[in-house]
């Protein structure tokens, strides 16, 4: 049924062999199927890091040689960063922060919102980090959803009609973390700008899948901002970045203030310096930006275009085999033979079992991470799981009281660029276990987590990592 064309990625990635305990006693390979979250380190950012190590020092002001060393690397990193984006030095800025959540925040706090420009349109499928941010600073709309929960284009357009002289920013994630649903951040954006909106796109899940290209300022298609996480583009050390208009950051006070913003303070004046050091207060994760870098060398010399084949081969396959187990339903579009426009990103339930169930006993018996849950996009799940407002209402009030026992969510498989066939097998099996009643361990659930652990046992993690 399906003839894989795959490479083998894997050891280009740390740790992938590493053996954990299972509850039967065994070691087994571990089986990561939750890079939605974060994805394990690639070797190249493990080396580059270690080489870095030796030289690192302060950046920016210090005037020794492994100062200046480490400034030309940081530097260099963020024009990385902007060219893997198709961004123009010119008019486009590179800010690095902690993450996604964080540079988000950060143009919410930096945009003008003021007057009649004061309405942010996101949608129903969002993050809550690319929705709650909002609406601490602006009067939130949100586009509505299909049936099956892709953005509504239709309700897109009615919206931005409705409120078109009232839109000063669309944002929109590119890639949903629950369902992989890839959107049409270009003609989205292309609508946005024909309001006289900016358009910002939450990249944290597209990133490291897909190409992205800002597109010049003048293209009517450009994105104005987008956000990523290291994390999840295999560069683990703490860094984000926010690439958008330089122009934006050029006006106004920075959000945070300190160090390295200015060009000069007395007791009663501040002078700013320009962006992006001016957006960045305090030290710098050097460290952080680095090994983004190095990710993105990576990834660009195996080619993102052969990334998202990969990808869309494993998740044709998984679609293929996860039909077969019994009383798994997946949610969002299940079709196989839709690939090319979403990422490896698989929500299911087994409808007899609870989530979290589920969850641990692929963890604890089958050496299996995966995620279950709301996804940190409630609105979102509980749209695909179709649950009432009142029934919603009621899981609130239990959630209030301490009791998470019913809490409603799904199981997350999602691939990166290192998984195989063997680990969709690996999951594809073990859900079959578990649907069919073949796991062998006892769960108690913990009611104020809702999360289950296996009676009388616990792995000694301080056999695999101690400080
Ligand atoms: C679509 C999306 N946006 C934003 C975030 C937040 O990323 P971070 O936790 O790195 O800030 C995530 C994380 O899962 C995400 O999937």
């Amino acid at each position: 049924m399906f003839t894989p064309h795959l490479n083998d990625y894997r050891p280009l990635f740390v740790g992938l062999d590493a053996q954990i305990p299972l509850l039967d006693g065994r070691c087994y390979r571990y089986t990561n199927l939750d890079n939605a979250a974060s994805t394990p380190p690639m070797k190249a950012v493990q080396q580059a890091v270690n080489d870095f190590l030796v030289y690192y020092s302060s950046v920016h002001r210090g005037t020794g040689f492994k100062s200046q060393l480490s400034t030309q690397a940081y530097e260099q990193s963020r024009q990385m960063v902007l060219r893997f984006f198709g961004a123009n030095p010119s008019d486009h800025t590179c800010i690095f922060g902690k993450n996604t959540t964080e540079v988000i925040n950060k143009v919410a706090r930096r945009i003008s919102l003021a007057g009649k420009r004061n309405i942010v349109l996101t949608s129903g499928m969002e993050h809550h980090s690319n929705d709650l941010p909002w609406r601490a600073v602006a009067n939130v709309i949100h586009v509505g959803l299909t049936a099956d929960g892709m953005l509504d284009e239709d309700d897109f357009d009615a919206k931005l009609a409705r409120f078109t002289d009232q839109v000063a920013l669309v944002t929109i994630t590119g890639a949903s973390n629950v369902t992989g649903y890839i959107n049409p951040i270009h003609r989205l954006a292309e609508k946005a700008h024909a309001v006289g909106a900016m358009m910002m796109v939450d990249c944290a899940q597209l990133a490291p899948h897909r190409l992205i290209d800002m597109l010049p300022l003048d293209h009517p298609a450009h994105l104005d901002f987008i956000a990523i996480s290291a994390h999840k583009m295999y560069a683990p050390f703490g860094t984000g970045a926010l690439v958008g208009r330089k122009d934006i950051f050029e006006h106004g006070d920075p959000d945070m203030s300190g160090g390295g913003t200015v060009e000069i303070v007395t007791l009663d004046h501040v002078v700013w310096t320009e962006p992006p050091e001016k957006e960045e207060a305090g030290s710098p994760n050097t460290v952080g930006a680095i090994a983004l870098a190095a990710a993105i060398r990576q990834l660009e010399t195996i080619g993102m275009n052969q990334v998202a084949r990969h990808e869309a081969a494993l998740t044709r396959y998984a679609l293929e085999r996860l039909q077969a187990v019994p009383s798994l339903k997946i949610f969002g579009d299940s079709s196989p033979s839709n690939v090319e426009d979403r990422l490896g990103v698989i929500p299911v339930e087994i409808t007899h079992l609870s989530h979290f169930l589920v969850a641990a006993i692929l963890g604890y018996e089958y050496g299996i991470g995966v995620r279950s849950g709301c996804f940190c996009a409630h609105p979102y799940i509980l749209h695909l799981i179709g649950l009432s407002s009142e029934q919603a209402a009621e899981v609130r009030r239990r959630i209030i009281e301490g009791d998470r026992s019913d809490m409603p969510g799904l199981i997350r498989a999602s691939f990166g660029l290192y998984n195989t066939i063997e680990d969709v097998d690996t999951l594809v099996k073990a859900l079959f276990d578990v649907s069919t009643g073949k796991y062998k361990g006892k769960f108690i659930q913990d009611k104020v987590t809702g999360e289950y652990s296996p009676v009388g046992w616990q792995p000694d993690y301080t056999q695999y990592f101690k400080l």
